[in-house]
């Protein structure tokens, strides 16, 4: 007889929001999180666009079961805009940062993320420099990214995704940098 099991959860996305990043938007691997739940017709420019995660989570305080877990890959594609209340479509699609306690929020995102990465795993991290300079954002995190690829250039910002590696501290001398 034939025995199904669940297959197993190594892939994390920590802010899956509408999951527009995923090729296959249900994948057996991944476990989708995302502070907030949103049923269709919340973006009225795209009506059948819903926010829908396996587990309503907050990465500043990850829930039990995540933190039970060890991932091999995180991908955290974080708010970019720094906004008081979420008005306006483009707020209502991806969020906002909390303009006064961001750099904690993304400081103790970055932490707990960590903890829950394997040893070299890896943790893309995917941000926009519209309102906070990527220097501004990187100087939280404690260890440097191996390196980054700009995806979306404007007038205005860029957008770059930074790829981080949790190299065990043994094998790396060069890991933290900053302070
Ligand atoms: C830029 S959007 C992500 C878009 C997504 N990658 C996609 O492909 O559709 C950022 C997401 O982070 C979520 N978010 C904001 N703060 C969060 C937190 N503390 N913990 C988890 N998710 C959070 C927002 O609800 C929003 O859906």
């Amino acid at each position: 007889m034939e025995h199904k099991t669940e297959p197993e959860k190594f892939i994390l996305d920590a802010c899956c929001g509408m999951k527009y990043l995923w090729m296959n938007k249900n994948h057996p691997n991944t476990i989708y999180m995302d502070i907030r739940q949103e049923e269709k017709g919340f973006n009225k420019n795209r009506p059948f666009d819903n926010v829908s995660p396996d587990i309503v989570g907050d990465f500043t305080n990850l829930p039990e079961e995540i933190k039970a877990k060890r991932f091999k890959l995180i991908v955290w594609d974080v708010p970019h805009f720094k906004a008081r209340k979420l008005t306006g479509n483009l707020l209502k699609c991806y969020g906002g940062l909390n303009p006064e306690t961001w750099q904690y929020d993304l400081k103790k995102g970055f932490t707990e993320l960590w903890s829950v990465l394997e040893d070299y795993g890896i943790l893309l991290f995917k941000f926009s420099d519209y309102h906070i300079k990527f220097k501004e954002v990187l100087s939280l995190f404690p260890v440097n990214p191996l390196f980054y690829n700009i995806t979306n250039t404007s007038g205005k910002s860029d957008t770059k995704w930074f790829c981080f590696m949790k190299i065990p501290i043994a094998k790396s001398k060069t890991q933290r940098v900053h302070k």
